[in-house]
């Protein structure tokens, strides 16, 4: 290969593609100036972690010099030279040294497709290596430090560790990442990540103009808005603002950690990290969260639903332009208008003149215009006397129109109520002709009869099962019952379950032999509207983790809710209490740790608006007859909107389990969640109350002790319940004992998502040696009664000395009485 006579090259190429199918490489990290890459040929860095050469993502035909993770096993490209730039036949490419620059060469034509473009005084001895960070350098011979060209300085739409995203102060330009434009093209894309160095901060750009998300300023810990990426799980990040430039930098803590941080073709940007057990990226966290926030994701006439799949749809009356490019989730070019105005048409009769379409429940698009009218119909007659005119929107006396494309469109759902109606103008022909109007009325014929029909089955089940036509279903599968029903299946509330901060738990038997629980709620005074429409969220939320709400009951101020029954009662009673000497064994409890977090997560993240549960503790995590774990009780707090943080007025919850903004009073976002069950895996771990007052009056709290023992790096074992006689798996015990400590820390920043927790607790995620919670110690020297747990009180203790086996609640007597005291 030493040699750039076209005849010898081909011999060569020629000799390549009959002898060797599979992977040529040079073996070497280096393309020095006797040295070309070509076809299949490659190189890979030193250690093995990045490998490049000529490769076409997805199923194209256009080939690009591509650099991607030698050990991940799904081709994963992290750098694009040629991104705009392909060819279509790699084995009559070549790369290689030329005047000093790396340079991509057609060998028929010699004409360069691709360079490094930098001047060089002295051109001579310049060599190209590829680092095991993946970044490519151009240098004068192996022993330069100094690099005249590296490919850190052109990410493409990976962001490595190592590398910056930065801002020129001296040339005015920023180094960006760039989204691919589809999954198999990396040409530039709409989406790009930048640095606004005036605010240190991060922005996402739609085409380098509209600005869309910003991830808040960076405090030196954490950016504002994007708590999970903090510097201390995996990552250690660092700022930079000098005269010359600003810049992130990130590196991981463990390099053997393959971690990527990428601008997506989905205009959000994902942190992923791969998993050698399941072979797959495993996303750790995006932003924006909601698909439907990238600005103009479906295009111009496109509307982006987040509910239902796929998130792009045309309005009526148009298609996508091309259906190649939504194929490939691109859908950035957006829709077209399959039938002319009629005010465009030549041929039209004045009579069929436009029409409007109306989409209630939408976020209007971007670039409206005010129109002074009197009247809604004043509004759509002025649309309607500009041909260039497309939608009108009318609203508490405002009239906006719009002219030529609608973009940002969004479809909102359910009843948030927040959205607007827009019209959209339309031919006369895209409306229902006299034909389709018959069919509407047949279908609405037949639709009516289907109805009928399902009430009168409805009615005679419900007689059969002797209801008196009091129970039926309300919004999802949610079942209003009747006071009097309830009366009857828990036998007038003979057989208590237990009490809760919202009211008292009875046992009951529906008609049908289902066992259930019914809340009788106490002292609700929400209006009949209000209380049904919280009900039906609640009962909207179903996980396999959560205790799922069967129905409830509105009768003047008698207000019930009916849960599932589940058989193994409260986490409580078999932690604090030995129930016929059988005590949770270690394999269950990390269970129930896991189970609680993924419920957990499902409510913080995965549901249409955050709950945050407020009231964390043993006595709501209920277990099914597999000991799975449920979580109770979610929604009833208060349901919370798409903002995480907004304060709660009521404060709930229990003491011993409160994060301590909830003391401090500002506002309250999923993290308390996640301080009460860092607390409650604390007594996990050790099968007692955290808060124990021993015989002579002492108060001991066992997190100090066991928080300074984690973070020591001490004999974790020390911690666990004596009962378990040092049965529990030490990997496992650690984990539970870090995240534990990561999850109460005082700084809300500092805990991890619920996610997270999940991750970490699946092995997924490695977790750091957490830091001292500094209240914890604070709490020690404000209250000189309070003694710690120390290593042989808490192997020899007999009976946990709990004094409330209660399950109520809003008292919680002996669960740290001692910190409402600050
Ligand atoms: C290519 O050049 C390097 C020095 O630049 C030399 O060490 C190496 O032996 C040469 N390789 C070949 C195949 O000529
Ligand atoms: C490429 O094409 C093959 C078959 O033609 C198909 O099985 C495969 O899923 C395609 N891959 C991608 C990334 O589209
Ligand atoms: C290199 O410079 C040429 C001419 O100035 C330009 O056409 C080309 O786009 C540049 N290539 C790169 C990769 O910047
Ligand atoms: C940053 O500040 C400078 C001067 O203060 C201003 O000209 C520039 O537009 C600002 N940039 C951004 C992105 O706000
Ligand atoms: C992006 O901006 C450029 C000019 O700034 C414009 O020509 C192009 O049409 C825009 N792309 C889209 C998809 O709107
Ligand atoms: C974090 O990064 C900075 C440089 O950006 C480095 O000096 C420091 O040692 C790093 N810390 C750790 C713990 O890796
Ligand atoms: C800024 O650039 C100048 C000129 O290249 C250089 O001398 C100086 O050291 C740079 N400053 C920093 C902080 O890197
Ligand atoms: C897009 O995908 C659909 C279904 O997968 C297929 O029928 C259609 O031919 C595709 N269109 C294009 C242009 O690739
Ligand atoms: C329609 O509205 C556009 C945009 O405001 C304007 O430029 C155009 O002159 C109007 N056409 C007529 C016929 O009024
Ligand atoms: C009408 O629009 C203006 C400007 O867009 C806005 O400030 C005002 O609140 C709107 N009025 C109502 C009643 O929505």
């Amino acid at each position: 290969m030493a040699t750039r006579d076209n005849l010898t090259l081909t011999i060569s190429l020629f000799f390549l593609c009959f002898s060797l199918n599979t992977h040529l490489s040079h073996g070497a990290d280096t393309i020095s100036a006797n040295q070309t890459l070509s076809g299949d040929q490659t190189i890979v860095s030193a250690g093995g972690n990045f490998e490049l050469g000529f490769y076409n993502p997805g199923n194209s035909s256009s080939y690009y010099i591509c650099m991607w993770y030698k050990k991940v096993s799904t081709r994963t490209v992290a750098w694009v030279a040629n991104r705009d730039s392909p060819i279509s036949d790699k084995y009559s490419s070549v790369l290689m040294i030329r005047d000093g620059n790396l340079v991509l060469l057609n060998t028929q034509n010699q004409i360069s497709i691709w360079s490094t473009n930098h001047t060089h005084p002295s051109p001579i001895s310049v060599i190209a290596v590829l680092g095991d960070d993946g970044n490519l350098v151009l240098k004068e011979g192996f022993n330069s430090i100094e690099p005249i060209w590296q490919s850190f300085d052109y990410p493409s739409h990976t962001w490595l560790p190592g590398s910056k995203i930065a801002y020129n102060k001296r040339t005015n330009t920023h180094q960006r990442l760039t989204s691919w434009k589809n999954i198999e093209d990396p040409s530039t894309g709409l989406f790009s990540l930048n640095l606004d160095a005036n605010n240190s901060q991060y922005l996402i750009m739609w085409n380098g103009s509209e600005q869309y998300w910003t991830s808040g300023p960076w405090n030196g810990q954490i950016f504002s808005l994007v708590p999970e990426m903090r510097a201390n799980y995996i990552y250690n990040f660092s700022y930079v603002d000098n005269e010359n430039e600003s810049y992130f930098m990130y590196y991981l803590y463990n390099p053997s950690i393959i971690s990527r941080f990428i601008m997506d073709v989905s205009g959000q940007v994902k942190q992923l990290t791969w998993l050698e057990n399941t072979k797959e990226w495993n996303l750790f966290w995006s932003q924006p969260r909601q698909q439907c926030e990238v600005y103009a994701f479906c295009g111009a006439f496109g509307t982006c639903n987040q509910i239902i799949q796929p998130f792009c749809n045309c309005l009526r009356g148009f298609s996508p332009k091309s259906m190649a490019d939504w194929n490939l989730s691109d859908y950035s070019g957006g829709c077209a208008r399959t039938n002319l105005f009629q005010c465009e048409n030549p041929m039209a009769s004045n009579k069929d003149s436009d029409r409007f379409w109306e989409y209630p429940n939408m976020r209007l698009p971007e670039h409206p215009q005010s129109v002074a009218v009197n009247s809604a119909t004043e509004c759509k007659s002025s649309c309607l006397s500009n041909c260039s005119c497309t939608a009108y929107a009318y609203d508490s006396d405002n009239c906006s129109v719009w002219f030529g494309e609608l973009v940002n469109l969004q479809q909102l759902g359910g009843n948030d109520g927040s959205g607007s109606t827009l019209y959209l103008r339309l031919a006369a022909s895209e409306f229902s002709s006299a034909k389709s109007n018959k069919e509407i009325v047949i279908g609405a014929v037949v639709g009516s009869a289907v109805v009928l029909l399902v009430l009168v089955v409805i009615v005679i089940w419900t007689r059969q099962r002797r209801l008196v036509g009091s129970m039926k279903p309300v919004e999802g599968s949610l079942i209003a019952f009747g006071y009097r029903d309830l009366q009857t299946a828990t036998k007038n509330f003979s057989e208590k379950l237990g009490g809760g901060g919202f009211g008292s738990v009875f046992k009951g038997t529906l008609p049908d032999s289902t066992v259930v629980a019914v809340k009788k709620l106490e002292s609700i005074n929400q209006g009949e509207k209000q209380f049904r429409t919280e009900v039906s969220t609640i009962g909207t939320i179903q996980h396999v983790n959560l205790v799922r709400l069967r129905g409830f009951c509105s009768e003047g101020n008698k207000k019930l809710l009916v849960y599932d029954y589940m058989q193994n009662g409260s986490l409580d009673s078999h932690l604090f209490q030995e129930k016929d000497g059988k005590v949770l064994d270690w394999k269950i409890r990390y269970q129930i740790a896991l189970g609680t977090a993924r419920g957990l997560a499902y409510l913080h993240e995965k549901c249409r608006d955050c709950i945050i549960h407020c009231d964390i503790k043993p006595e709501n995590i209920l277990l099914d007859v597999e000991l799975c774990s449920k979580v109770a009780d979610f929604g009833l707090a208060k349901l919370i909107g798409r903002e995480f943080s907004r304060v709660l007025t009521t404060m709930r919850g229990t003491r011993g389990y409160l994060a301590p903004e909830w003391i401090s009073g500002v506002a309250i976002t999923a993290k308390a969640d996640v301080y009460s069950y860092g607390m409650m895996l604390f007594e996990l771990i050790s099968g007692r109350r955290n808060s124990e007052q021993s015989e002579d009056g002492k108060v001991k709290f066992f997190p100090t002790w066991a928080a300074s023992v984690v973070v020591e790096g001490g004999n974790l074992i020390s911690l666990l319940d004596y009962r378990l006689g040092e049965n529990a798996d030490a990997e496992e015990l650690r984990r539970i004992a870090r995240v534990a400590c990561w999850c109460i820390q005082d700084d809300e920043n500092n805990r991890p998502t619920m996610g997270q927790v999940v991750q970490i607790l699946e092995g997924v995620l490695e977790v750091n040696p957490p830091p001292l919670p500094q209240s914890l110690q604070i709490f020690i020297d404000n209250h000189e009664h309070i003694v710690f747990f120390t290593e042989s009180s808490s192997s020899q203790s007999s009976q946990p000395q709990s004094n409330s086996r209660s399950t109520d609640s809003s008292q919680a007597k002996s669960t740290a009485s001692t910190s409402n005291k600050s």
